[in-house]
């Protein structure tokens, strides 16, 4: 008789919360363990698998609505995105942030940990920003300071941020991997799923307005589309972060419905094509204008 692996059962169950999770349903109830243990699924018996939406189907499906994406998660993440969270109910950001930042721990759940990294570089900035900025990996300077951006390109952030007219205190700043990969090689789609759940909980704590994706490593692990920057960039996507509740306890807001993503061009590729810089600007003017901040000369006429 054909038998149902353990691994087929955790991924159709990964695919069975991924449906619920896509649908807004976070909080699940456990009934007590059904008289079938798992090994015991005979493959003609009605499955999970049956009745729930596969990958291949999912990609042919048109969007339900073309100017949203939530962040796919992989089947292994699923259930460590739904568990609940030791900073759920924490009411100051500032003290859920380190809640996530002691959870991270001296991470070595991925390999980046033993290729070179000589810290773990989270997140900074303002807890209760309206502005987050999302890069892709540490690189030999934030690796030796033990914080994001603060390299060449990092110099190139600051003063697109302040074109905004804000300072970087104000802002937050991420990455999507916490370590340098070695080389600064793209991180790798493991170390990306890896680290996104944290990175996940910090949007979910800061409540940002935006989030602006630094290039296309940031763009597609945030966004559940692989399209050339061309496409990304210029419009807003809806975002709620993988794992984040709408009726979270911790929010100001208990409607807070996610945030609003927008994609530009990584400062390091703007160190490399300046000529990019107008691209960019637009990006920024139209994170700008949604946020009402007025251009710093603007501002002062
Ligand atoms: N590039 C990134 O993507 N992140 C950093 O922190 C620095 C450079």
């Amino acid at each position: 008789m054909l038998r149902i692996s353990d691994a087929q059962v955790h991924r159709a169950l990964a695919e069975r919360m991924r449906f619920y999770h896509e649908l807004g349903i976070y909080d699940f109830y456990r009934r007590e363990p059904s008289a079938v243990a798992v090994g015991e699924y005979a493959a003609e018996a009605p499955t999970a698998r049956d009745s729930i939406i596969q990958p291949e189907m999912r990609e042919e499906m048109p969007a339900r609505n073309p100017a949203a994406a939530v962040r796919p998660v992989s089947d292994d993440n699923i259930f460590e995105v739904l568990s609940p969270k030791p900073e759920y109910g924490v009411a100051d950001p500032a003290a859920a942030l380190k809640i996530i930042r002691e959870d991270l721990g001296d991470c070595i759940r991925c390999k980046l940990h033993k290729q070179g990294r000589k810290q773990i570089v989270f997140g900074v900035g303002n807890p209760r920003a309206e502005l987050m900025f999302v890069g892709e990996g540490p690189g030999a300077d934030e690796d030796a300071q033990g914080e994001p951006f603060v390299g060449r390109a990092g110099q190139l952030l600051n003063n697109m941020i302040k074109a905004m007219g804000l300072q970087r205190e104000q802002v937050y700043i991420a990455n999507i991997v916490n370590c340098r990969p070695p080389g600064n090689r793209t991180p790798e789609r493991d170390e990306c799923e890896t680290c996104s759940p944290f990175l996940m909980r910090q949007i979910a704590v800061i409540k940002p307005k935006v989030v602006v994706a630094l290039g296309a490593v940031a763009a597609k692990n945030l966004l559940a589309i692989n399209a050339p920057m061309s496409e990304l960039r210029g419009r807003w996507y809806d975002f709620r972060p993988a794992g984040a509740r709408s009726n979270d306890l911790s929010s100001d807001s208990p409607s807070w419905n996610g945030v609003r993503l927008a994609v530009t061009y990584h400062p390091a590729f703007l160190l490399r094509d300046p000529r990019q810089k107008g691209e960019a600007w637009k990006d920024l003017q139209m994170v700008m204008k949604y946020l009402g901040i007025e251009p710093p000369n603007k501002a002062a006429e």
